[in-house]
């Protein structure tokens, strides 16, 4: 079974700072990291580490080889990913004393993804893979459909939040994953809340408090206590938990043991500082005792 992701490639320039910048502050970094990143990368390399086959579908620019090259490393199908002339997103991201981020997005490559191309990889789908998103690319609505009618099970991380991109997918989804404050701002949007929406299944992350998972079939919300860490860093740690997730649930795994998987991997993630390069390995997430 595979994984198909449609996702963002990006450059990730990382800033270790005391605290995050705020207007018209000019702060001196005190640690400075270059690698891999995009939420979809992120997702990809996450759950190819928890050993699911995942193909990419995604794009970068003429400056974007080494991007596909670690990608490849990290055990991600990259076969389908396209060169375009436009420079590969990249992100600018400041981290503070207590692990928080703020990240400023350049979204460059990852808006030319083409449909053709996402027909022609999703040809290959049926209904025992997975076709995972997220809002960092073009084309969104678009695959989303083609997955559908290959009747693949669609996934989709709503970040970063657009409620009108959420509405656009959401009677497409079977799973939808999002953050406190996203659910909160979606239910402001549609006058929905997360329990309510017309997707089978809805995980709500709640940082450091964990995550609640509402299910339609049985109308049942279960919350999952979070694993206590001293966060270094908690960029990448959502797309870790994402991509943990769908790799439990495409090797079968019951929906809250997915999830307890994917918590530890999250966990285990913010206690490192970077995003795909250092997204940990399914013996690391089974390993972990805090
Ligand atoms: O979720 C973290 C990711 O958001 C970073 O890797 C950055 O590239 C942005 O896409």
């Amino acid at each position: 079974m595979t994984i198909f992701n449609l996702g963002s490639i990006n450059a990730d320039q990382v800033y270790r700072l005391p605290h995050l910048p705020g207007p018209g502050e000019t702060l001196a970094s005190t640690g400075y990291k270059r690698g891999l990143g995009g939420k979809g990368a992120n997702m990809s390399v996450a759950a190819a580490r928890a050993a699911a086959h995942v193909v990419h579908i995604g794009s970068v620019g003429p400056d974007g080889q080494w991007a596909v090259e670690r990608l490849m490393e990290y055990g991600v199908d990259t076969r389908q990913l396209e060169m375009v002339e436009t420079v590969t997103g990249h992100a600018i991201i400041a981290v503070d004393d207590h692990g928080e981020n703020s990240i400023i997005l350049y979204p460059g490559a990852n808006a030319e993804v083409s449909e053709t191309k996402i027909e022609t990889v999703l040809a290959e789908g049926t209904e025992n893979d997975l076709f995972l998103f997220q809002n960092e690319t073009n084309a969104q609505r678009y695959a989303a459909e083609t997955a559908s009618k290959q009747g693949m099970r669609i996934a989709y991380a709503a970040a970063p939040f657009d409620a009108n991109a959420v509405k656009s997918v959401l009677p497409l989804l079977d799973l939808l994953v999002l953050n406190e404050v996203e659910a909160d701002q979606l239910e402001e949007a549609i006058g929905q809340s997360a329990e309510q929406l017309p997707v089978r299944d809805v995980i709500v992350t709640l940082g450091g408090d964990g995550c609640r998972w509402h299910n339609t079939d049985d109308g049942i919300t279960r919350e999952f206590p979070a694993i206590p860490v001293d966060p270094i860093d908690t960029t990448g740690a959502g797309d870790t938990f994402t991509g943990y997730l769908l790799a439990g649930l495409d090797r079968g795994m019951p929906t809250e043991q997915a999830i307890q998987l994917a918590i530890k991997a999250a966990a285990l993630m913010v206690t490192r500082l970077g995003t795909a390069d250092v997204i940990p390995d399914l013996k690391d997430v089974q390993d972990f005792a805090p």
